[in-house]
């Protein structure tokens, strides 16, 4: 018998209807269900599919419960027999940090596949049919592959949870994988075309790593010219419960001065301090003697939730594949 996709929809963009069709940007994210957006692709009749609201946010409004709820539906529907994967629909505006969180929690057992939209389902030019219906297709393709773990699918590619970023603020290609190439890429007649031969290793720490009811605090600041630390120094005063900073720094990893003092000052009182780049590409290699760790390919708002999870006593490297 062929397993059945669950569908988790959260919301978004994908699910967003629109108030004039003449202004594009003029629309609610998170109004349609997921049983709508399924019920709007005529080719996905006939697949085995099963439906499941989690949420429904636009994803600017992505929490810790919301993420706790998503990783319980997962556990849930991952562990049965009869389950292939599970595709989530979701916002493109956090969709890194879901996809990069779920890649660390996962055991890659199983595909799992975000997509999202750039434009409202009402729109003439509604890009979410089309990648709701490659995003179900990359998961049966992954399956009969032998690949788990996280992906998402947008605008015919397919990128690792490990790498994907938004890349471009209202383009429909928006996405693109900080520098790492795509995991595959869907051709006009639905097939999928594999560009390198593993996906990244899942982080395999496990959906109960979410149990606690409030995050570590970890929050994160920019180094920019004429960065003199003041935040560093309020964000210390205001916040005692303060575990861990993540410093979105110039070039490869490199912080101004005084921002750099005020960093040092923190990290002497116990708090993590952790490095990422504001550069799009590239990321920040870790070298003998850093000061401040590194964590490589990830965006900053990624390397906060590399932070929490290192907080929370998994290691960054358990996801390095
Ligand atoms: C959202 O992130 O929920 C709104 C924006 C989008 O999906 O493109």
């Amino acid at each position: 018998m062929e397993r059945h996709i669950v569908i988790l929809g959260t919301g978004g963009t994908i699910a967003g209807t629109g108030h004039d069709s003449s202004r594009a940007w003029h629309y609610d994210a998170a109004q349609l269900s997921v049983d709508q957006l399924v019920a709007a692709v005529p080719d996905l009749a006939g697949v085995p599919l099963r439906c499941r609201q989690v949420a429904q946010v636009d994803s600017k409004d992505m929490n810790w419960s919301i993420w706790q709820a998503l990783a319980l539906a997962l556990a849930d529907e991952l562990r049965r027999d009869d389950v292939a994967g599970v595709v989530i629909t979701h916002g493109t505006d956090t969709l890194e940090e879901t996809a990069y969180l779920l890649h660390r929690l996962h055991d890659g057992s199983k595909p799992v596949v975000l997509t999202a939209a750039m434009r409202p389902a009402t729109a003439p030019d509604a890009d979410g049919p089309r990648n709701l219906l490659d995003a179900v297709r990359a998961l049966r393709w992954a399956e009969a592959q032998g690949h788990g773990g996280v992906a998402v699918v947008m605008a015919g590619q397919v990128w690792s949870g490990l790498h994907v970023r938004k890349a471009h603020t209202h383009a429909v290609d928006a996405f693109d994988g900080g520098g790492a190439s795509a995991l595959a890429t869907v051709l006009p007649n639905g097939e999928l075309l594999a560009l390198v031969d593993a996906w990244p290793r899942s982080g395999g720490a496990g959906w109960s790593r979410l149990d606690t009811p409030v995050p570590p605090r970890v929050e994160v600041v920019t180094s920019h010219a004429d960065a003199d630390g003041v935040m560093v120094r309020a964000l210390w005063a205001a916040a005692p419960d303060l575990k861990g900073v993540v410093v979105a720094a110039t070039g490869h990893g490199t912080i101004n001065k005084p921002l750099l003092e005020a960093l040092r000052g923190l990290q002497q009182g116990g708090v993590m301090v952790w490095r990422s780049s504001r550069v799009a590409r590239g990321g920040v290699v870790p070298r003998d003697g850093d000061e401040f760790t590194a964590v490589e390919g990830l965006t900053a708002a990624q390397a906060r939730l590399a932070l929490v999870l290192h907080a929370l006593g998994a290691r960054l490297n358990e996801s390095e594949g």
